[in-house]
């Protein structure tokens, strides 16, 4: 149908506001629509497919018949704008604003510190605040389940779950320090600097439910007394028609069988996005209301297809009570499955219908609806028909039997019969909101009383293109008793039945082949156990697998107060909330995407190569050209300056012209009228390719073909060949550990707009280091630095990923507005920020270690390759940095060490928080951890013996004392109760087979500021106005680590004011110039003396003033100073420490100070699927006195649950010719909510000091990442009971991440043992194996 056609006029309110549109299209989401259209900036766009939660808004609709309210949560970016006829939408904007009054949602969270960087804030307000119109008391279980599907890559969750937790009423305290009678308090009567607290949650607005918007009175009468007739809506290239009718229904479908019918719009919606699939014509049948008709039979209940899952929950919920056991066996293992099935949001939208229709190989829902004998009646113009959920129904990769033009109008679910037993089973790969990897659905029928199998049916997903029956193996069971001998013989036909081949898509194969027998086993216990409890037999039963821990207990934060003679106003070493706390809260906040277009503004869309390593022959734009809205492209002929960025040595081709080395490197640009018309202008660009031989992947390639970028680093203390003659043991081993993608919430966006003269521009962008990229657009642009003013106001998360490869997309950007001579926006999304910027270095290593009986380790000789990817960008920096810090903590006499940076035919890696150091650290705690199980002794124990004591001297020969390192091991130790709770893990283990818990304590001693001595200088701005307000710039930029607070901070006490007097505006090099980045940890350190130098200046220039008025204020001396002709003005500046390593000598003083900490982690494994649990936490660190405890126990919290991604959940997965699979939060894990350790404790080291840094304090930014680690050492702990169950003892391998995969096999139950793995060589894998 054609754009331009007249359609139906769309009605709908958002926050209370009526909405109407008379060219409703219907390619368009609502959260471009509220962005874009209605200027509601506050919804954010973090993935666009439903993955990460950003973009949540609450839906609220008027059911007629019932007369009443429905409230829920949905994604905007997969709500088709045409499908909100008639609804009430409600924003972070509607919820509570600062103009107005904020709402409790959004003060709990702002004040309990729940917001860093504030990308995802606006999404988790909207989580809860759907939660708790629906119940104003929720439980925790409540609030966990409505933030599963909100991803924050900052803070770790913990506070944002406290925060929340205040709205809960649940008796058995935990207010986690938050209640006045909070049960950790201690006592009530202690005055309060004495146990200072995060926040008060005495001080909160009560939540008053009465305050909240109404439904639009027009929407009610709209809904009842409306004749309901057909809406059709046109857009560009898609129509919208949506029924009243199951008969117009039908006809439609008739007429149009290709036409999808769009409910939820969780398939189709992604698959529009992601592949690019266009369907011409969609109808809409929610409006039908037989597919919303539930019905009860004695046999069962039918249940509308067009329910939502959400809904279909709790009509389980609500029949299960009603009903005996016995008969709700297939509704409660329904149940079990929905509530893991992806996330509130989509739960609130899928329909049931949908799930089934889709055939999702790994559907949750299908293999036990499959199980549990299900149907589904369907209609089309050929008539009626019930059709059974059976193993003809599902015939491929998204099939069914069903004819194109079939309508699914309900499904039936039978109620179980006396004797049935059904049962769900997934395995997934982070616990929420995560597709399975294996689902299943398992159903056995028994005659009263006997244990013989009557009927039954095991499904699974997973293991396919589509739900498959294991029908062989249900034959083997039927008619034989249920006990060990018939599963056993079950399993090998089980295996034989379900076979992968070793290249199946989605890899794994091992792991699912083994998960298809652990999860029946699981299965047999069950029903052993239920056979038991109904007395049909009496065999002594194996251990009951309960489920992994799941209740979030009360945690703590301990922090030293500020001293007692410390003024009131004075905020240093206090808990202030982050300035912009409440701002992030109601989506007030602006970051780079957020900024109103331009007059005439253009969006950049990129053309990235699809092949590794291959020559251009030919780049064919005249397609693109000829689309709707395109404008022009951009190649590097274009690029008027240097077309080369130079990085350490090399250079790196801004846009690749003759040859690619990577997928993903970019080739052009396409700039046009809208983001939509910017990406079908990208995609319709033609790129023929000739391929280059041999593209080099993996590190063992670029070993083998010497291919690395130089210089390659190596360093030694004592005699390390002389060494090892000597010792009573060597052990050499190896481990690989994957790299990590940034994942910051707001993805690299940027805005260039030439002022219009005199080759002047403005670039907004979202990035680290402003100066970085202001020299980056000069060069390119061949222009001096002073035409170029860079903006920085916010970022929503960089992490280190916001520095090199910024200036790289802000200088074609750039290109692109002098080319264009208009504003040009250039806003990645999520798939094409995680395929070209690349991430952390996944690090091969090999090692020799020498050691004594005792335990003291005296040699090692390491080997670090880093996968550097095809350009050098920091790589070599990275593994330098590597050898600086792979002493850790011990004190290893003969130690040496060679780092090389591999060029490789990935996408080039780059700084990544911790800059190497999570690596170098991981792989030579796992080679302590190596020596102590080949020794038999306890981990703790040989790194304890290692570690520096006393004024020590690190490899590089730099002196310093690692006192506080040994204070932060003992009173860790102390506070986690070590010793008793590793007694009771070996117990555990002792009587438990199939779970296991592991636990480890690691230290860190991180070295702050950089190591190019250069880099450590800040400079600061500061102005006093008139009216007594202050204004304060610096280099540091705010990314969510919270530095404008903690500058604030600084500049009240320095002079002497409140900070509600002092403003940050934003980052900017027309204020502050020639700027380091924002990295190294060190931004606090450099900037917070360059703000007190400024301040320290103006406040002696005050002087006379206070001298002549000493009765005066602050607004009377600022007066005065102006008429006394006393400039308000002043900057600071900071020289930091000269820091250098020289190589050649392999000595020097690359870092300030060490920062020290300690952490220890339990973990719960479960053996027979890898998955687990974080028990408990305790991070004890030395951070100083801390300039704003919560800002710092903010970072430590994030950077731990970063460091717990990258060592235990976050898999990048690249194709064997390069491709990166994991381009999005569906693929892509990073920690959940559900990550959260269960108890997690943060103290703070008093009373210790450091003369390097301002007021003590000390960097904190990177180091807690690798504290991660500890669960990690955990899990490997668990996993090690579990082989020595199986007769495994001493060291083993596991590479990093531990994913359940990995944690699975490694535990070498009798089920991994039962599959036999390819041999490498005789097949292509999946997936690269870096
Ligand atoms: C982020 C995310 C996470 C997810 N996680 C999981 C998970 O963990 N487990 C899992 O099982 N699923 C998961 N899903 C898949 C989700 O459950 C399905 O996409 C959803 O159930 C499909 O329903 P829908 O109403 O959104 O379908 P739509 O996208 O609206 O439609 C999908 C298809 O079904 C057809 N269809 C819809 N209704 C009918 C009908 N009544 N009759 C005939 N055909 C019909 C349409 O024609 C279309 O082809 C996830 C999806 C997303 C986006
Ligand atoms: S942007 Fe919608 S869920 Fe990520
Ligand atoms: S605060 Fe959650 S992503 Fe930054």
């Amino acid at each position: 149908m054609s754009a331009g056609k007249r359609g139906d006029t769309l009605c709908f309110f958002i926050n209370g506001k009526k909405v109407t549109e008379d060219h409703a299209d219907p390619e368009t989401m609502l959260l471009p629509f509220l962005r874009e259209k209605l200027r509601l900036t506050g919804t954010k766009s973090g993935c666009g497919g439903g993955g990460c939660g950003a973009c949540t808004v609450m839906v609220s609709r008027y059911q007629p018949a019932t007369k009443t309210f429905t409230h829920f949560s949905a994604n905007a970016c997969l709500l088709p704008l045409c499908q909100l006829h008639g609804a009430a939408v409600t924003t972070v904007e509607g919820v509570g604003s600062t103009k107005t009054r904020i709402h409790p949602v959004q003060e709990r969270i702002a004040k309990a510190h729940g917001s860093q960087c504030g990308f995802c804030t606006p999404g988790m307000v909207m989580s809860v605040y759907a939660l708790l119109r629906n119940k104003p008391q929720p439980s925790m279980d409540d609030i966990t389940q409505a933030l599963a599907g909100n991803l924050c890559r900052c803070t770790g969750y913990r506070p944002i779950v406290d925060g929340c937790r205040t709205f809960c009423q649940e008796a058995n305290c935990c207010q986690a320090n938050g209640g006045a009678n909070c049960c950790l308090n201690g006592n009530p009567d202690e005055p309060e600097d004495e146990k200072p607290r995060l926040f008060k949650e005495e001080d909160f607005l009560p939540l008053d439910p009465t305050q909240e918007l109404i439904f639009p009175p027009e929407l009610i009468l709209m809904a009842e007394t409306a004749n309901p007739e057909t809406l059709t809506f046109h857009g560009e290239r898609v129509s919208w028609v949506s029924p009243t009718s199951l008969e117009e229904l039908v006809q439609l479908k008739s007429k149009q069988p290709a036409a999808p019918l769009v409910m939820g719009n969780t398939n189709i919606g992604p698959d529009m996005k992601f592949k690019g699939v266009l369907h011409p014509l969609i109808i809409s049948p929610s409006r039908v209301k037989e597919l919303f008709e539930v019905s009860e039979t004695p046999q069962g209940v039918w249940v509308g297809a067009g329910c939502s899952l959400s809904e279909l929950r709790s009509l389980l919920e609500k029949l299960v009570p009603r009903f005996p056991e016995e008969k709700t066996e297939l509704f409660r293992a329904l149940n079990q499955q929905l509530g893991n099935l992806g996330n509130q949001q989509i739960r609130n939208v899928a329909s049931l219908g949908g799930n089934i229709v889709s055939a999702y190989p790994n559907s949750d829902l299908n293999p036990v609806l499959a199980a549990g004998n299900c149907k589904v009646v369907v209609v089309s113009s050929g008539g009626r028909r019930e059709v059974p959920l059976n193993q003809d129904f599902f015939i491929g990769f998204g099939k069914t039997v069903l004819k194109p033009e079939e309508i699914v109008v309900s499904v039936f679910i039978p109620f179980t019969r006396k004797g049935e037993l059904v049962r769900a089973f997934r395995q997934a790969p982070r616990k929420e909101a995560s597709f399975a990897t294996v689902s299943t659905g398992m159903r056995v029928f028994f005659s009263e009383g006997s244990r013989v199998v009557q009927d039954v049916s095991l499904y699974y997903g997973g293991m396919g293109p589509t739900t498959v029956s294991a029908a062989k193996t249900c034959a083997a069971i039927v008619a034989k008793p249920w006990d060990d001998e018939t599963l056993s013989k079950a399993y090998d036909i089980l295996l034989d039945e379900l076979v992968l081949p070793p290249s199946a898509p989605g890899g794994k194969v091992e792991f699912r082949r083994s998960l298809t027998l652990s999860l029946l086993f699981k299965f047999h216990l069950e029903v052993l156990q239920k056979l038991r409890e109904t007395n049909v037999i009496t065999d002594e039963l194996p251990e009951k697998i309960s489920p992994l821990p799941r209740e979030i207990q009360p945690s703590l934060q301990e922090f030293q107060a500020v001293p007692k003679d410390q003024s009131a106003q004075d905020p240093v070493g206090r808990p202030v909330m982050h300035r912009s706390g409440v701002s992030h809260a109601t989506g007030e906040a602006i970051y780079c995407d957020d900024i109103p277009k331009t007059d005439g503004e253009l969006f950049l869309g990129l053309v990235t190569s699809s092949r590794a390593h291959a020559k251009i022959t030919a780049v064919d734009v005249s397609r693109a050209l000829q689309l709707p809205g395109v404008v022009d492209v951009v190649t590097a002929k274009d690029i008027p300056g240097k077309k080369f960025r130079p990085m350490f040595g090399y250079e790196e081709e801004l846009m690749a012209e003759t040859e690619v080395s990577c997928v993903g490197q970019i080739i052009c640009a396409v700039v046009a009228d809208s983001r939509a018309h910017a990406k079908r202008g990208a995609a319709a660009v033609k790129i023929s390719y000739e391929d280059l031989p041999d593209p080099i992947f993996t590190v063992e390639d670029a070993i083998e073909k010497s291919s690395y970028y130089e210089p390659r680093r190596w360093i030694e203390q004592g005699n390390v060949t002389e060494a090892f003659e000597k010792v009573d043991q060597v052990y050499e081993g190896g481990m690989r550990m994957g790299g990590q993608e940034h994942f910051y919430m707001e993805t690299q966006s940027m805005l260039v707009v030439p002022v219009g003269e005199e080759m002047e521009f403005n670039v907004y962008i979202s990035t680290q280091w402003p100066t970085g990229i202001q020299e980056a657009v000069a060069e390119t642009l061949g222009i001096s630095s002073n035409r170029v003013t860079c903006h920085v106001k916010r970022v929503g998360g960089a992490f280190g990923g916001k520095v090199t490869k910024t200036g790289h997309l802000a200088s074609i950007t750039s290109v692109a507005a002098l080319k264009t001579n208009r504003a040009v926006r250039c806003v990645l999304e999520r798939g094409d920020d995680m395929l070209i910027t690349g991430g952390r270095h996944p690090v091969l290593t090999k090692y020799k270690v020498g050691f004594m009986k005792d335990g003291r380790i005296v040699a090692v000789d390491i080997e670090f390759y880093a996968n550097a990817g095809n350009t050098a960008d920091e790589s070599t920096l990275v593994a330098e940095k590597i050898l600086l810090h792979m002493d850790n903590a011990y004190n290893i006499p003969n130690l040496r060490g060679h780092g090389a940076a591999c060029r490789t035919n990935l996408p080039s890696n780059t700084a990544f928080r911790g800059f190497g150091v999570p690596q170098g650290l991981f792989l030579m705690e796992n080679m302590v951890n190596d020596v102590a199980a080949v020794l038999g002794r306890p981990a703790d124990e040989i790194r304890e013996i290692n570690m520096y004591k006393g004024p020590s001297v690190t490899h590089y020969k730099c002196e310093f004392s690692p006192d506080n390192l040994h204070r932060c091991w003992d009173e860790c130790k102390l506070k986690c109760d070590y010793s008793s709770r590793r007694k009771a893990v070996d117990q555990f283990n002792q009587q438990s087979r199939w779970k296991k818990r592991g636990m480890s304590i690691i230290p860190i001693k991180y070295g702050i500021a950089f190591a190019e001595g250069f880099l450590n200088q800040a400079a600061a701005l500061v102005h006093i106005y008139k009216d007594g307000s202050v204004l304060v710039t610096h280099g540091g930029t705010e990314m969510g680590q919270g530095i404008h607070t903690k500058m604030q901070q600084v500049a009240s006490r320095e002079l002497h004011i409140p900070t509600s007097k002092i403003y940050i505006s934003e980052t900017s090099t027309g204020t502050v110039p020639n700027t380091c980045p924002s990295a190294a940890s060190y931004g606090t350190d450099a900037n917070g003396m360059a703000v007190k130098n400024a301040c320290e200046i103006l406040y002696q220039r005050l002087e006379p003033m206070r001298k002549k008025d000493p009765k005066g204020c602050w607004e009377s001396w600022v007066r005065a100073a102006f008429f006394e002709k006393i400039s308000l003005s002043s900057t600071g500046y900071y020289r930091g420490p000269d820091l250098y390593m020289d190589w050649e000598k392999k000595e020097g003083r690359p870092y300030a100070y060490f920062t020290y900490g300690v952490s220890c982690s339990e973990v719960e494994l479960d053996c027979l699927t890898g998955d687990y649990r974080t028990l408990r936490t305790d991070i004890m660190l030395d951070i100083g006195r801390s300039v704003n405890p919560s800002v710092d126990i903010g970072q430590i919290e994030g950077a731990f649950m970063q460091g717990l991604g990258l060592y235990t959940l976050e898999e990048l997965k690249f194709s064997p010719s390069g491709l990166l699979y994991t381009r999005g939060p569906s693929q892509y894990k990073i920690p959940a909510v559900c990550d959260v350790p269960l108890q997690f404790n943060v103290y703070l080291l008093p009373d210790t000091d450091n003369p390097h840094a301002i007021y003590s304090s000390k960097g904190i930014g990177e180091p807690a990442v690798f504290l991660g680690s500890s669960v990690f050492f955990a899990i490997k702990d668990a996993v090690a009971a579990a082989r020595s169950d199986s007769g495994l003892v001493g060291p083993f391998g596991l590479d990093s991440p531990a994913t359940p995969e990995r944690a699975c096999l490694a535990c070498s139950s009798t089920f991994t043992q039962k599959i036999a793995t390819s041999e490498p060589g005789s097949f292509k894998p999946w997936a690269l194996n870096l």
